[in-house]
């Protein structure tokens, strides 16, 4: 495979990741990282060919072929606008914008310039996962009928990241949304969704919520999620089938296991999202670099981010609501006027959210 020259724009949590595993790729020139707020320590280590804070250096720069999108989701759109018109192949992270007609005018924007615009759903490319769905896929449980997914992280991000998030539905449930897509190969019609704020560090900031999904083919998904799984990064998915179920659990970094008069114990699993789904963050950049320097189709794309997007504005609707809504009714899935409109519309606050 040809080598292709890639830029990392934004190198907090995400974009670090990304970087390193970028330098560490044989058929890959890590050309640049960009962030307005380089950490010099970690850049001087990272073995980038040039260093910027204006992200106009990397689109200008002809030599750079594509670019890691890992700036806080606020940037996305723009970024995507600007990296499209420039003609780079994208990769942006989830969420690519906070509502559907934003994450639409991010694919047309890949589409009207003939980029490339694959999306950081990385669970997808975890090997557990993926296993999960190739099963299925071969039809070892017959047709999937009940989806549970549990995403739990052990605690909240910052509270900087929380603010500028788009809310629990839009930021972390977003994943499973796609995990449910993905495993069933089906679409999302109707949402039901309830959420508590269990930490009121974040005013308004659900963190804590059940979604129960209705399938195309009239199957059912249930989703919890929590910021507040002290013990681990829970992440476990099981479809139940009409002939059987296939389940993928949590991954610990080793199977030790002690055993005492006290009882047994072993290693938790991973806590962090970047040890937990390690392989998964490697693999979907392996995707996109052969994706670019194959010309293919990137393995998840924008019509993956826009549904998803529309399920998780549609459980925003049912939470504040409180009752089911259906993916095509829901109103923030069809923003009518301004005031729904990206840059009115705030989405830090979730009000209708109960503390406990
Ligand atoms: N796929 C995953 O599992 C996963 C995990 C974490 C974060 N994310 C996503 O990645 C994105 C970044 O999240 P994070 O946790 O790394 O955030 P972060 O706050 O740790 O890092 C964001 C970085 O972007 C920089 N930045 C701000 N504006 C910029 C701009 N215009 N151009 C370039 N850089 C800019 C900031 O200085 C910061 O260093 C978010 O969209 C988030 O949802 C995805």
């Amino acid at each position: 495979v040809r080598s292709v020259s890639v830029a990392v724009i934004g190198t907090g949590r995400a974009g670090r990741v990304h970087a390193e595993n970028l330098a560490r790729m044989r058929n890959v020139r890590l050309a640049a990282v960009c962030d307005p707020l380089l950490d010099e320590q970690w850049v001087s280590g990272v073995g980038a060919a040039h260093v910027s804070r204006d992200a106009d250096e990397v689109f200008a720069d002809r030599a750079i072929e594509a670019v890691v999108i890992a700036a806080p989701t606020r940037e996305h759109l723009q970024l995507i606008r600007r990296a499209a018109a420039a003609g780079k192949q994208i990769f942006c992270e989830k969420p690519v914008a906070f509502d559907p007609a934003g994450v639409a005018e991010a694919v047309a924007a890949a589409r009207d310039y003939g980029v490339m615009l694959q999306i950081g759903f990385n669970r997808r490319f975890d090997p557990t996962f993926r296993r999960v769905r190739e099963r299925i896929a071969a039809g070892e449980i017959g047709e999937p009928n009940i989806v549970h997914v549990v995403d739990r992280d052990p605690r909240p991000p910052a509270r900087a990241f929380l603010e500028g998030s788009g809310g629990i539905f839009r930021d972390l449930a977003i994943h499973d949304f796609d995990m449910v897509r993905y495993l069933t190969g089906r679409e999302v019609v109707e949402v039901y969704a309830l959420g508590m704020t269990l930490d009121g560090s974040a005013p308004g900031e659900v963190d804590a919520a059940f979604t129960t999904l209705r399938l195309d083919n009239g199957a059912l998904a249930q989703i919890t999620n929590s910021r507040h799984a002290v013990y681990c990064y829970d992440q476990r998915v099981e479809v139940l089938g009409s002939r059987g179920s296939v389940a993928a659990g949590n991954v610990s970094p080793s199977s030790t296991v002690v055993m005492s008069a006290a009882g047994v114990r072993r290693d938790a699993p991973f806590e962090v999202f970047s040890e937990r789904f390690a392989q998964a963050f490697a693999a979907e950049l392996h995707a996109f670099v052969g994706s670019v320097a194959e010309g293919r189709e990137p393995e998840v794309g924008g019509a993956d981010a826009l549904a998803a997007m529309r399920i998780a504005c549609a459980a925003e609707t049912s939470l504040c609501e409180r009752r089911p809504v259906a993916v095509a009714d829901s109103p923030l899935c069809h923003p009518k006027d301004d005031h729904q409109k990206e840059e009115h519309h705030d989405h830090r606050r979730q009000p209708c959210a109960p503390s406990i």
